[in-house]
């Protein structure tokens, strides 16, 4: 099966490439083969790579620069998606759309499942959760892949970022009430091969098992990087205002996955722990995305 990948560049759209490498004919995009948001640029690419299913990644992904950008996110993240489910539905090519946690209000302390109601607080998830219902409205052979926290290889993620901040201080402050599903990109690329391979249908939730506070989280990447976890305060999202609002608490709960026979993800922890671990060793002697 050829399958476009959108946003081949970002962490989940490599992470998708190495996953499908092999096991089918997977050409991926990004920005620099065109510009999605504009008119024309999905048709193109459908016609360039006539592919068979279309897994769409590519995102406005900055949330807080969409406050200030909310032209630009609308017109990546719902527009493009229109258009590329549009196509799809009119060939009548699977589609399948990776969403976020953030179409969620973050009110219920108890999670969401996959037919909760999506109640966004800002403008990336405002748009993201526009793009769902795009999906839904083209209609065809959809899916919809929420996922939460990404962290994996690439250039930038908060592992990355903590594992920084701990070389350069000596302690730092992490917001410790906001709570989720920390995700491994090459973990969540191969449950969407396994929901391609039960050609699974409709709404999904897929991260890794548990769930955790940011600060909880920073605590155990220093622990397993060798740093002392207690050098990770504790502090409040009111003490540290950024231009969006996020969701208090976006445990993303899972049904779908199930139903199609998807057995439990790795928990957060371990995936954690193999990304440190591929981090430790040296790069130059261990390219592409690590199992
Ligand atoms: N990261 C997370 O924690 C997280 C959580 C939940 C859901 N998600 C969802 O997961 C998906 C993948 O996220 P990610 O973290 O891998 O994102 P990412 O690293 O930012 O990758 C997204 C890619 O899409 C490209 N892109 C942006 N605008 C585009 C356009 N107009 N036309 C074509 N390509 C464009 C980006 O290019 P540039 O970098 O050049 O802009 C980037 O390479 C997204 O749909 C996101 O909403 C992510």
């Amino acid at each position: 099966m050829k399958i476009l990948v959108t946003g081949a560049a970002g962490m989940l759209g490599r992470a998708i490439l190495e996953e499908f490498d092999g096991a089918g004919h997977c050409v991926g995009v990004d920005l620099p083969d065109g510009d999605l948001a504009e008119r024309g640029t999905a048709l193109e690419l459908m016609m360039r790579h006539a592919p068979q299913h279309v897994i769409h990644a590519a995102a406005y992904t900055d949330v807080d620069r969409a406050e200030a950008d909310p032209a630009r996110a609308r017109a990546v993240n719902a527009d493009a998606t229109r258009m590329l489910a549009r196509c799809c539905t009119s060939l009548n090519l699977p589609f399948t759309y990776i969403s976020t946690d953030y179409v969620f209000d973050g009110e219920d302390p108890a999670g969401y499942f996959e037919d909760a109601e999506r109640r966004p607080l800002g403008v990336y998830g405002t748009t993201k959760a526009d793009g769902e219902q795009e999906v839904q409205t083209a209609g065809g052979d959809w899916r919809i892949v929420r996922t939460s926290w990404l962290f994996g290889p690439g250039p930038k993620n908060f592992v990355l970022t903590v594992r920084r901040l701990l070389e350069e201080r000596p302690t730092l402050k992490v917001v410790a009430d906001q709570t989720g599903c920390p995700t491994y990109a090459p973990d969540l690329a191969r449950v969407l091969r396994l929901i391609l391979l039960a050609k699974g249908r409709g709404i999904f939730h897929a991260t890794n098992a548990g769930a955790t506070t940011w600060h909880e989280f920073a605590r155990e990447i220093a622990r397993r990087s060798g740093a002392d976890p207690e050098r990770i305060l504790p502090c409040a999202t009111a003490d540290y205002p950024t231009p969006a609002r996020r969701p208090a608490c976006s445990i993303l709960r899972s049904r779908n996955l199930e139903s199609i026979g998807v057995g439990p993800r790795p928990s957060w922890q371990e995936a954690l722990g193999r990304y440190i671990a591929w981090l430790a060793q040296d790069e130059a002697t261990q390219p592409g995305v690590p199992t």
